[in-house]
């Protein structure tokens, strides 16, 4: 078997099954929040406080979960494929699963970030950031989230990877999100696309494979196929 160059698209939908919500399937609320009062630089200027508690209850949630078998899967197919792991997640249940090569679109909760220098990246010690945290340059740390409103900053170079790969997965995206939405379309045509999902995603194209399963039995299944043991 020929060893491909894979790149996985994941969002919410791979870490639901871990006992992550994801974001568009329920109310239009996030966590009972809108998401403009907690995930806006309009909301860190108006209630830090309110967004550093939303986060550091994200990261809670995020330490007591675990990878699942999507994750799993995922990770096992570099046994035999150059897989680059794009997500919108910000997560770290891909590494945990293994994966080696994971590109993180909308940040990390695990990591804060100068507000003064966003070169200024820092682990969080422990579960909660507090107003008073700061960087090496004095300044309040935040979230090393990309929050709506703001750019991705590694949109150019998940596009690289994309324009490279062989075949694209996509699993657990509504594909609502842009710019990440958007990294399909740099997938040179005709290249296999498999996209798992239980729900009708917008993706229209002849070299799509709808496998409409949720993540934890679709992935493992498209991995056993693309290893060669099915
Ligand atoms: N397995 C696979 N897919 C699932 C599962 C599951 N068990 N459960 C739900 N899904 C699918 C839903 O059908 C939906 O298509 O996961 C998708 C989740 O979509 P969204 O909630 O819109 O999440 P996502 O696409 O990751 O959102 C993108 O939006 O709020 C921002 O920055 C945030 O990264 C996030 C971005």
């Amino acid at each position: 078997m020929d060893r491909e160059r894979v790149v996985v698209l994941t969002g919410a939908g791979v870490s639901a099954e871990s006992g992550l919500r994801t974001f568009r399937d329920g109310d239009g609320l996030w966590e009972e929040h809108r998401v403009e009062d907690v995930a806006t630089p309009e909301a860190w200027e108006r209630d830090p406080e309110l967004v550093l508690r939303f986060y550091d209850q994200r990261r809670a949630q995020v330490i007591a979960a675990g990878p699942n078998a999507a994750h799993t899967a995922i990770a096992r197919l570099e046994t035999a494929h150059e897989v680059d792991v794009v997500t919108q997640n910000i997560d770290d249940l891909h590494e945990r699963a293994g994966s080696t090569r994971v590109m993180h679109l909308h940040g990390e909760i695990l990591l804060a970030r100068s507000t003064a220098d966003p070169r200024l990246i820092t682990p969080v010690n422990g579960p909660t950031l507090r107003l008073g945290d700061r960087c090496a340059l004095g300044s309040q740390l935040r979230p090393h989230i990309v929050w709506f409103g703001e750019a991705v900053p590694l949109i150019a170079e998940a596009a690289a990877l994309v324009a490279r790969a062989d075949r694209l997965i996509i699993v657990g995206t509504s594909l609502q999100v842009y710019p990440a939405a958007g990294l399909v379309h740099a997938l040179p045509p005709g290249r296999p696309i498999h996209l798992i999902d239980p729900s009708d995603v917008p993706l229209r194209s002849a070299s799509v494979e709808h496998i409409k399963q949720k993540a934890s039995i679709g992935m493992p299944m498209l991995a056993s196929r693309l290893l060669g043991e099915a």
